[in-house]
């Protein structure tokens, strides 16, 4: 198995190194940061372990430009546990809480080698939850279905509310196979996914010749989804240039592809979804207030996860027996302990989360029944929640490590002046 370690602290790069290297099975090269790994990485490698807070790109920047290639190992400290855990959004699985000794590390990389095997010895078939649909139930989803109900059978723009991996795209699907447009497109565009310069084509569409690489017409998302539901994912992060245009396009129900002087006629029904917090980017002029109330004509709010605690252990369960179905295993079982678990830990991404610890679990579990220490929930900081106090200066210990006590440096990492460092500093006995 071939392994990337990016780590900016030159100790724990050495000791990692020196660490490995008793284990012949594993080939490491380390980085000292972002940009060298993502010149130094190639296809030959298996597994990418990094650290969050570095200097230049940080951890989660450089998983984004991984653009989901690899498999990756996060190793966190708790002031960062929460960005790293907002990461399963981004695929990654795992998390190392700093700091750990070696044979946790070495645990962490062979877990994953075992996986690796595994997934790679069945069909490769998408690993999407092939209901698509709710695999629970619970009073909190019952009543957002309520409001999804009724929504479905009008032409209302409706906004989903909710921390990443609570289910939003499938509420997206679920209302528009409700709807009386069931039958015609429903087209998906992830705002978050696109580059800022090519949102608009991908919208609009263009005609031949209406830039340098536009050597053929091309229809944009809306006139794909012309007669059926248009499904603007993660529009916190559109840019505020193309707000006016979608804006208009609603409103007028007609859009003009780049390059053409004719106006297309579209139909369609809005959905989006977002876990930013509109407000504030309205507040701070990011976000447009008129296409912020075109868009929110329903609002519904899904609940996280760790308020849904029936849906829990029903969609463990299905998740399970779809896995051991997956993997050619007899059925396996949670115990009890393990089932508690599952209900105490806090889940922050939500079912996305919870999906991947339980398949990973069935690919890990050593017998018929699947027992705490095969979920891994502990590092995980299982349903810690953490003084806020000791957080933050957990924080600016870990960026005054990373700038080498450069107060300069470190205040504008923290996003705070120098003087009200210095303060925090000494008021936390640094
Ligand atoms: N009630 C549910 N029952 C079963 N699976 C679900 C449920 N809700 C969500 N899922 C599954 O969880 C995963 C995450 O759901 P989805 O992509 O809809 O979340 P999201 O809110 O759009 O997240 P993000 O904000 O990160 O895009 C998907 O694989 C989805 O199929
Ligand atoms: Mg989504």
């Amino acid at each position: 198995m071939k392994i990337a370690i990016v780590e900016d602290d030159i100790n724990m790069r050495k000791s990692l190194e020196i660490a490995m290297s008793d284990y012949k099975e594993f080939e490491i090269q380390t980085f000292k940061n972002a940009k060298d790994a993502l010149k130094g990485i190639d296809e030959s490698f298996n597994l990418i372990i990094t650290d969050i807070n570095m200097p230049g790109m940080d951890g989660i920047e450089f998983i984004k430009t991984l653009g989901g290639k690899f498999e990756v190992i996060i190793m966190t400290g708790n002031a960062t546990l929460q960005r790293a855990i907002e990461s399963i959004h981004l695929g990654v699985k795992d998390f190392l809480l700093k700091p750990f000794d070696v044979d946790t590390l070495i645990g962490a990389i062979k877990r994953e080698d075992k996986i690796q095997k595994v997934q790679k010895s069945i069909p490769q078939k998408s690993s999407k939850n092939p209901t698509n649909g709710f695999l629970g139930t619970s009073k909190a989803l019952e009543s957002a279905l309520k409001i999804a109900d009724k929504a479905a059978k009008t032409d209302a723009s409706i906004l989903l509310l909710g921390e990443s991996g609570v289910g939003k795209e499938v509420f997206a699907s679920y209302i528009h196979e409700n709807s009386p447009r069931a039958k015609k497109p429903f087209i998906a565009i992830n705002m978050a996914a696109i580059p800022d310069n090519l949102i608009e084509s991908e919208l609009f569409g263009f005609e031949k010749g209406a830039f340098t690489d536009a050597s053929e017409a091309k229809a944009g998302q809306f006139e794909l989804a012309n007669g059926g539901t248009l499904f603007l994912d993660e529009i916190g992060e559109m840019p505020y240039s193309v707000q006016a245009k979608i804006l208009r396009a609603l409103q007028e129900k007609e859009i003009r592809r780049l390059g053409s002087s004719k106006e297309i006629k579209i139909d369609i029904r809005v959905i989006s979804a977002t876990n930013a917090n509109l407000g504030q980017k309205i507040k701070n002029g990011e976000f447009r207030d008129d296409l912020y109330f075109r868009l929110n004509t329903i609002p519904i709010n899904i609940a996280p996860l760790r308020e849904r605690k029936d849906e829990i252990l029903q969609i463990a369960q299905k998740i399970l027996e779809q896995n051991c179905i997956k993997y050619g295993f007899d059925l396996k079982s949670f115990s009890n302990e393990s089932q508690k678990q599952l209900l105490d830990y806090h889940w922050p991404g939500n079912i996305r989360e919870l999906m991947s610890v339980v398949e990973r679990a069935v690919i890990l579990s050593e017998n018929e029944e699947i027992t705490p220490q095969e979920l891994f929930l502990e590092y995980r900081g299982l349903a810690k929640r953490r003084d806020i106090t000791e957080m933050e200066k957990e924080l600016i210990q870990e960026v005054l490590l990373s700038s080498q006590g450069n107060l300069e440096k470190a205040s504008k990492t923290l996003g705070m002046s120098k003087a009200s460092l210095e303060k925090k500093i000494k008021n936390h006995e640094l």
